[in-house]
Formats: C-alpha cells, sequence, structure tokens
C-alpha cells in the first residue's frame, strides 16, 4: 500500500471514531472543518496529491476523493438525524398541556380587547343601537370620499394608508384606516332611523411602542330627526361610566374631523390617579385621558348615505378599543395585547 492510502485510511478510520460521538450539530460542525475545512486532514490529502510520481496521481486521487465523498455524505446524514432529534427536544420544552386543568382560574378567556368591545356593545345594544360590520378591505371611496375627505386631504397621505395596488374595474383599494366608512354603508344599507355601533380591525402604516399597524376601533352613528348633540353628550357619558363602572368627570373639547361639523373630543377623569398625581404616567400629570372622537355627523357624509340631510341629523363617535382596554385593565404596554406572550400572563401580574 502506498503511504498515501495508509493514510486516507488512517483518516477514516479516525474520522469514524470522531463521527459516531458525536451528539449535537455545533460539534458536527466542527468535525466538518476538522476533515473537509481548508486546514482539515483530507484536504491535506488532497494537497499533497501532487507531490506523488505522475504514474500514482489518478489511482491516489481517485482513492482520496471517494472518501471525501463518504465523508461528505456521512456528515450530511448525521446533520439530518441530528437537526430532527435537536428540534423535537426544542419542541417537547416549549409544549403546552392544553389538556391540563387550570389553576383554580376560569378555563380560558376572552382577550381583553375582545372583552372591551363586548362590554361596549352591550352597553350600546341597551340604548337601542345595533351592531353593523364593514369590510377591512375597503374601497377608498367609502374610507375617505364618502367622508368628505377628498384626495387632498392629508389623511389621505400614502404615510397612513396601506394601499393595494390600483385596480381599473373597482379603483383604488385599502385597508380600512378606520371603522368610519361603516357609518355610509350602513346608511346606504337601512337607511333612517339608524343606530348602529361598528367594532372592528383597523390598519394605519404606524408602529412604535403606542401605535400598531393594527389596532381595534368601535364606530357608533345615530341618525334621527331633530337630534341634538345633548343626546350624543349623555350617550357618551352613560357609555364611559357604564364601562369604567363610576361616575367619571368628562370634558368634552371642540375638535375638528372633516365628517363632523361641529365636532368634539371626550376627555374623562385618569382612571389611574383622578387627576390627583402630576407624575401619573397614565394621563401624564394633566388628570384627563382623551378617549374619543366625536361630531354631528357632516351634511355631506349624511348625503354620502343616501339620506335627506334636510329631514335627518345626527351624531358619531370613534372609539380605540385597544386604548379602552389598556385603560380598563391596567395594561401599560401596547404590544402586550398583540404579541401572544402566553408566558407574561403566567409569571407576571396574574400567576
Ligand atoms: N375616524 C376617526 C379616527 O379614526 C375617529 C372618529 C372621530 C370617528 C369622530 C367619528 C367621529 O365617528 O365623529 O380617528
Amino acid at each position: 500500500m502506498s503511504d498515501l492510502k495508509r493514510q486516507a485510511e488512517d483518516v477514516r478510520s479516525s474520522f469514524e471514531q470522531a463521527i459516531a460521538s458525536v451528539t449535537a450539530t455545533d460539534a458536527l460542525q466542527e468535525l466538518r472543518v476538522r476533515y473537509l475545512g481548508k486546514k482539515g486532514e483530507l484536504t491535506a490529502l488532497l494537497k499533497s496529491l501532487g507531490k506523488l510520481p505522475p504514474d500514482e496521481r489518478p489511482q491516489a486521487g481517485e482513492a482520496v476523493n471517494a472518501l471525501r465523498g463518504q465523508i461528505e455524505e456521512k456528515i450530511e446524514r448525521k446533520k439530518q438525524d441530528l437537526t430532527r432529534a435537536e428540534d423535537a427536544a426544542a419542541e417537547a420544552l416549549d409544549k403546552v398541556d392544553v389538556t391540563l386543568p387550570s389553576r383554580g382560574r376560569p378555563a380560558g378567556a376572552f382577550h381583553p380587547v375582545a372583552q372591551t368591545m363586548h362590554e361596549i356593545v352591550s352597553i350600546m345594544l341597551g340604548l337601542g343601537y345595533s351592531v353593523a360590520l364593514g369590510p377591512e378591505i375597503e374601497e377608498e371611496h367609502y374610507n375617505f370620499e364618502c367622508l368628505n375627505m377628498p384626495s387632498w386631504h392629508p389623511a389621505r397621505d400614502m404615510q397612513d394608508t396601506f394601499y393595494f395596488p390600483a385596480d381599473e374595474e373597482t379603483g383604488r383599494r385599502l385597508l380600512r384606516t378606520h371603522t368610519s366608512p361603516v357609518q355610509v354603508r350602513s346608511m346606504l344599507q337601512y337607511g333612517a332611523p339608524l343606530r348602529i355601533v361598528c367594532p372592528g380591525k383597523v390598519y394605519r402604516r404606524d408602529n412604535d411602542p403606542t401605535h400598531s399597524p393594527m389596532f381595534n376601533q368601535l364606530e357608533g352613528l345615530l341618525v334621527e330627526e331633530d337630534v341634538s348633540f345633548s343626546v350624543l353628550k349623555g350617550s357618551l357619558r352613560e357609555l364611559m361610566n357604564g364601562f369604567f363602572g363610576r361616575e367619571l368627570k368628562n370634558r368634552f373639547r371642540a375638535s375638528y374631523f372633516p365628517f363632523t361639523e361641529p365636532s368634539m373630543e371626550l376627555d374623562i377623569e385618569c382612571v389611574e390617579c383622578g387627576g390627583k398625581n402630576l407624575s401619573c404616567r397614565v394621563c401624564k400629570g394633566t388628570g384627563w385621558l382623551e378617549v374619543c372622537g366625536m361630531g354631528m355627523v357632516h351634511p355631506f357624509v349624511v348625503r354620502s348615505g343616501g339620506i335627506d340631510p334636510e329631514r335627518y341629523n345626527g351624531f358619531a363617535f370613534g372609539l380605540g378599543l385597544d386604548r379602552m382596554a389598556m385603560l380598563k385593565y391596567g395594561i401599560n404596554d401596547l404590544r402586550l395585547l398583540f404579541d401572544g406572550n402566553v408566558s407574561y400572563f403566567l409569571s407576571g401580574r396574574d400567576a
């Protein structure tokens, strides 16, 4: 046997021994480098082929190359086995046994936002409203035009809205940026008089600790004859006090929305500090929380809904369900609502 052949046999048997004792993928990678890497044992053999007399080279070369093929194949097969075993072990470690009985708490519960939505809807049902739903993939027409937001309006800026590519038949579609388009859809569908609330997901190009690209709103709309602003104020007071379970101070501030005139915003007393803590992290020491935009529905919008604004008027409001849930349940980071991290609830406040 030539020297080189003997060396090849040595490499083979040391490799066989080494691979048999490898039990993890990172150790396998080290093994690969040790044999097949630039300075690896097999690579050294390949390099030394050049020093053989020309007539011995082909045969020796063939043998070393065959060995290389076998080593590669064995490493690959071992890698697959180890990866499978490591994945299975990681999965077992991660496993939540959903059949286990609960630890004294009710087994399963609604998500805080779903719970908030149910509570608010149930208060509004008590005030004579029905639930209406609309599509999340919306037409530009309903999301903006019908709501008195023509194409030049800043709220239509590309930064705020997720648009779909334009389509010749349907025009430009988008992910609705608010639940307000359901106002117009409902007026067109049901006519007046009308009382509806519309809960649902809305989307904006925003992502930071206090904004999520998807969030939840609830829209309210009442259209009747001779509706006064005081009915709106009374309904919202009822809604807030009912939701937080106590009488809260409130104030209505003048504001602007294109689809209402006049427009207002509702602030309630801080549910965390009651306005008593100047360094309160929830109200930032102001004592007030902005909770809801609203106003008397703009005649343009009433007409977009196919209803005669000379005969009917009404009010609308929109509030953020995620924010309401955070305020009620003392959740201080919006992202907790969306990341589905069960361990926070197991090891944190609730365990
Ligand atoms: N659509 C508004 C938003 O997303 C919220 C809103 C404000 C809705 C005033 C209304 C309203 O119905 O009257 O910011």
